[in-house]
């Protein structure tokens, strides 16, 4: 028996075989479980293809976790997609302007940080909101993080959104935990994804980290980060939320 059979999984995120959502996917259904996509916009035809690569071809539904239509609209294009309940949900969704990162903190304007906390943070709270009518024998939804707790070079306002994202995950744990529903993170390390690749710099971010890391860091390799996230979407962490599982190696917890 796998770590997820029977599971409903809904997985957000999936732009390319490098995203960690494609690879909590492919692991979630080598595990037994059964996964339901999302994608939005341009992205969606991308996602269709790539969907292709998992183990059992997944279906898409459409949801830009900004668009008030989407969100209201998901539970039903979940449903049509074949499953009638959700025991996890997988926010995998980051995006911030480039003019609010790579260096650019102190000039960053309040339309593009807002895009940057609203895409990133807020969306949290929507992504459960919406799938909670499916969520109805409690479940666990799980997202991916860089660990806010630091000012670190390059992030700038897509740090403050990680920050704002956190502190999400635990109010989300707070209201959703008398539903049986547990919200956790999972704290990664540099991963060269498209997102990765889009912050200008990213690059003085990899870079060090794996002479930092007790246990070393491949920055080519989503699949630790992913196998954490399983871990949190099964049976074996019942009594955990509010929780950050770190996953970077161990640099969170050194001094230099
Ligand atoms: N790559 C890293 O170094 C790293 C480290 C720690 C945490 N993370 C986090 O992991 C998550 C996944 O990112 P990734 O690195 O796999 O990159 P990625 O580019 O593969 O995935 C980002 C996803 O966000 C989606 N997205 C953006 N705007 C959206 C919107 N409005 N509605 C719905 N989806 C939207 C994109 O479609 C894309 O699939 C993000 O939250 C990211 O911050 C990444």
């Amino acid at each position: 028996m796998g770590l997820l059979t029977g599971k409903k999984l809904l997985v957000t995120g999936v732009l390319t075989d490098g995203s960690i959502a494609f690879h909590v996917a492919r692991l979630a259904q080598e595990e037994g479980a059964q996964v339901v996509l999302t994608s939005f916009g341009r992205q969606f035809r991308l996602t269709q293809v790539i969907a292709r690569r998992l183990p059992v071809e997944a279906p898409v539904v459409q949801l830009d976790v900004t668009d008030a239509d989407d969100l209201a609209a998901l539970a039903d294009r979940v449903r049509e997609a074949g499953v009638d309940r959700l025991d996890g949900v997988v926010h995998s969704i980051g995006f911030a302007p480039q003019s609010v990162m790579g260096g650019n903190f102190l000039a960053g304007e309040w339309a593009d940080v807002s895009t940057a906390l609203e895409v990133s943070a807020y969306s949290l709270k929507s992504l459960a909101v919406a799938a909670q009518p499916l969520l109805t024998e409690g479940g666990s939804v799980v997202g991916l993080t860089f660990d806010a707790k630091f000012a670190w070079p390059v992030y700038d306002w897509m740090g403050v959104a990680k920050a704002a994202f956190e502190s999400t995950a635990r109010y989300l744990a707070r209201d959703l935990g008398p539903s049986g529903v547990r919200v956790n993170l999972v704290s990664a390390g540099p991963i060269r994804t498209t997102a990765a690749k889009s912050i200008p710099g990213f690059e003085t971010m990899e870079s060090r980290w794996s002479d930092r890391a007790p246990l070393g860091w491949d920055v080519t390799d989503p699949e630790p980060a992913a196998r954490a996230v399983a871990a949190l979407l099964s049976d074996w962490f019942p009594a955990t939320t509010g929780e950050i599982v770190h996953v970077d190696g161990g640099v969170h917890a050194m001094g230099q």
